[in-house]
């Protein structure tokens, strides 16, 4: 008598997408984030190292702004499916360095999002000007292509 709403039951989970949780967050390849830098990890090794480049669409600087090369690691590599990573950024167009550190999620609809935060530190010419070298952000980036 009940095995119409158990088969419906049934039928729906079924139909229903596989979990987020178990999609693997996956690094490598080619990001944007919500300012519009772009950001490519091209290799990574199995110890979880990673380099890639950065192509940012905003700058502190009067500089031309050209590509930089980063380069980072990410947590127990293969082991977790959304892992924790940090990378440097070494600007190629002004002294200064960015560290990033982050998560890379799986969202409820499958794709993935790294939600991260920056420090930048702007050279300055002297001790006396320290206090006012660091800047703090946090960034977003959506994945634009596997590589
Ligand atoms: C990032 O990539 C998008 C899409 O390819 C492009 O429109 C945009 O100009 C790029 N941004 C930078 C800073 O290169
Ligand atoms: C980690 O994953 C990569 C690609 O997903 C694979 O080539 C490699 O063999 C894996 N390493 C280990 C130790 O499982
Ligand atoms: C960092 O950037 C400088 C200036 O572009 C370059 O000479 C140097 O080789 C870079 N170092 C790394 C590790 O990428």
């Amino acid at each position: 008598m009940q095995v119409a709403p158990v088969l419906l039951v049934l039928a729906l989970a079924l139909a229903t997408p596989s979990s987020s949780a178990e999609r693997k967050c996956v690094l490598t390849g080619s990001w944007i984030n919500d300012l519009g830098s772009n950001m490519t990890i091209s290799i990574m090794n199995g110890r979880g190292e990673f380099s890639g480049s950065y192509h940012t669409a905003v700058t502190a600087t009067n500089n031309q702004i050209k590509i930089s090369p980063l380069q980072g690691s990410q947590h127990r590599n293969n082991q977790s499916k959304q892992p924790t990573f940090g990378f440097t950024v070494n600007w190629s167009f002004s002294e200064s360095t960015t560290v990033f550190t982050g998560q890379c999620f799986v969202d409820k609809d499958g794709k993935e999002i790294l939600k991260t935060m920056w420090l930048l530190r702007e050279k300055v010419s002297s001790l006396h000007d320290d206090w006012k070298a660091t800047r703090v952000g946090v960034n977003v980036f959506t994945r634009r292509r596997r590589e």
